[in-house]
């Protein structure tokens, strides 16, 4: 046994796993290379594209940047989590199609997931964002191909219709 690898246990996507890690393992490449979840994305792995984002206990966060090792005990949702076979496509991916916001598809699974968190937010918080604060709570998201007016038309959408 490796003395160096250290035991984490932790839920993802609804499923219990336990695994013993290097401490040196980054979030994103225990989710792609050991649990095979290819929908999080590699960009810049430097924390500046939100490619890589994923839903730790609800935040979102850059799992280019964050350890493995602190997960531990927490729960964690990915793209492939918020699919199930009753409902194939989430509500902020339906709206995401509507509004045509989807051309490479790079940034989508990461954008989508901090939609979800900020919807959960702001449902916590009673209230309705304004277009200002849909973009702000995707300012973390770089994409190349829509220019932006589009995915930021399908958050708000999905973000003032607190019952979809
Ligand atoms: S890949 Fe993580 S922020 Fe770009
Ligand atoms: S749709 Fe291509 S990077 Fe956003």
């Amino acid at each position: 046994m490796d003395e160096n690898l250290i035991p984490i246990s932790f839920t993802i996507n609804g499923e219990k796993v336990s695994k013993r890690i290097l401490p040196s393992l980054i979030l994103i490449d225990l989710i792609r290379d050991q649990l095979q979840l290819k929908g999080t994305k590699p960009g810049c792995l430097e924390g500046e594209c939100g490619a890589c984002t994923v839903l730790v206990n609800g935040s979102a966060v850059n799992s280019c940047l964050y350890m493995a090792v602190n997960i531990d005990g927490k729960e964690i949702l990915t793209i492939e989590g918020l699919s199930s076979i009753e409902q194939p496509l989430h509500p902020i991916q339906e709206k995401m199609l509507e509004h045509g916001a989807v051309q490479c598809g790079f940034c989508t699974c990461g954008i989508v997931l901090t939609t979800k968190a900020f919807g959960e937010e702001c449902k916590k918080e009673g209230k309705i964002p304004t277009r200002k604060e849909v973009k702000k709570s995707l300012e973390g998201h770089l994409c190349r191909c829509t220019g932006y007016v589009k995915i930021i038309d399908a958050a708000e959408d999905y973000l003032t219709h607190p019952s979809v």
